[in-house]
């Protein structure tokens, strides 16, 4: 029986963190095993925000470099660039004349820079592009032009797979049943990992624990995760210590259920548990950080294995759009 596909994206723009590995890198390379995975680099989606084009090149590389240093197979799985793909263009202004405007109105990234403009006294559209507006069609391009049947992806892209799903069934609807109905893979548990001051982790929090920062750097942020000021001795509640928080992703499960025992029952102080993350992060990331590096040093190397990925995809998109063509009328001939 032909496996399910299984589709993700990100954006080339810099390094990821701890956070971006336990949302989107590790569920995606744990679903490379059961489903033909699509994993592609949203050049295109970046440019909504990046103007810099060396640095985009650059931001694309490395992450064809972190999936592959995480241990992606790049002869298992299908790892491309998007902007290689022309169909995915195609087939976004074919979806994009089947999808009411309304839809696109309510996409948050829009609706947070309307409200965005409303309190500082903006016009509504201050400084929203056309690409910023359309950002939700070019990714429901990207996912139905392979058919893919699960998106896994993080809590803040569920509305985008949503509205993927609303606009096949415009486009089905419209013309028979010629694309997938997708579904999101949101995993819970990893959605909310903390940053060092124990918001979300995230870039612009500036909070962040890099992957890929060498061993000493990551230990100073490691010994840099707020706690309390509770002593060892003292009884704590594992659920809402930042610093466990982090810890129970990367322990073995004895492991966490032994820390967790110790922190309610006293006895285990912050310290102790800062030094073994630091271990477990080396343990988890020493390795793929050399390949990482390199990886980056071999950029031909990387262009082989997108070109390779590229064809690989393009073999299951160039089908996909001709019966679009056929159906709307542009792959007809009389
Ligand atoms: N919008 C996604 C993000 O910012 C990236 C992306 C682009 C994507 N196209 C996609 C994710 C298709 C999943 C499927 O993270």
């Amino acid at each position: 029986m032909a496996r399910k596909i299984a589709l993700t994206g990100i954006q080339p723009s810099g390094t990821p963190h701890l956070g971006n590995y336990l949302g989107m890198y590790r569920p995606a390379l744990e679903l490379a095993a059961d489903y033909d995975a699509y994993y592609f680099i949203a050049d295109y989606h970046a440019l909504t925000t990046v103007r810099d084009g060396e640095s985009l090149t650059r931001n694309t590389y490395e992450v064809a470099a972190i999936w592959l240093a995480l241990g992606l197979d790049p002869h298992k799985a299908t790892l491309y660039r998007q902007s290689d793909v022309p169909e995915v263009f195609e087939l976004a202004w074919a979806l994009g004349c089947v999808t009411p405007k309304g839809l696109l109105n309510r996409a948050h990234a829009y609706k947070a820079a309307l409200d965005a403009n409303a309190a500082a006294g903006r016009s509504p559209d201050d400084g929203v592009s056309m690409g910023l507006y359309n950002y939700p069609l070019l990714m429901a391009a990207d996912i139905l032009i392979c058919g893919a049947h699960v998106v896994p992806v993080g809590s803040d892209q569920r509305q985008h797979v949503e509205m993927t799903d609303d606009i096949a069934s415009w486009f089905n609807n419209a013309y028979g049943p010629i694309l997938t109905p997708p579904e999101a893979i949101v995993r819970d548990e990893v959605a909310l990992i903390p940053g060092l001051d124990g918001r979300k982790m995230s870039k612009s929090y500036g909070n962040v624990i890099p992957i890929f920062a060498p061993p000493k750097e990551q230990r100073k942020l490691v010994m840099r995760i707020v706690t309390d000021s509770r002593p060892p001795e003292e009884p704590k509640d594992p659920a809402q210590d930042n610093l466990f928080n982090i810890f129970k992703h990367f322990a073995a499960p004895g492991e966490v259920a032994e820390v967790r025992a110790r922190y309610e029952s006293g006895g285990i102080g912050y310290g102790e548990v800062k030094s073994r993350l630091a271990e477990l992060l080396e343990e988890s990331f020493g390795p793929a950080r050399e390949r990482y590096d390199a990886l980056l040093s071999n950029t031909p190397h990387l262009d082989e294995a997108l070109a390779g990925g590229a064809d690989r995809v393009r073999a299951v998109a160039r089908p996909l759009l001709q019966r679009v063509r056929d159906a709307v009328g542009t792959g007809a001939r009389l």
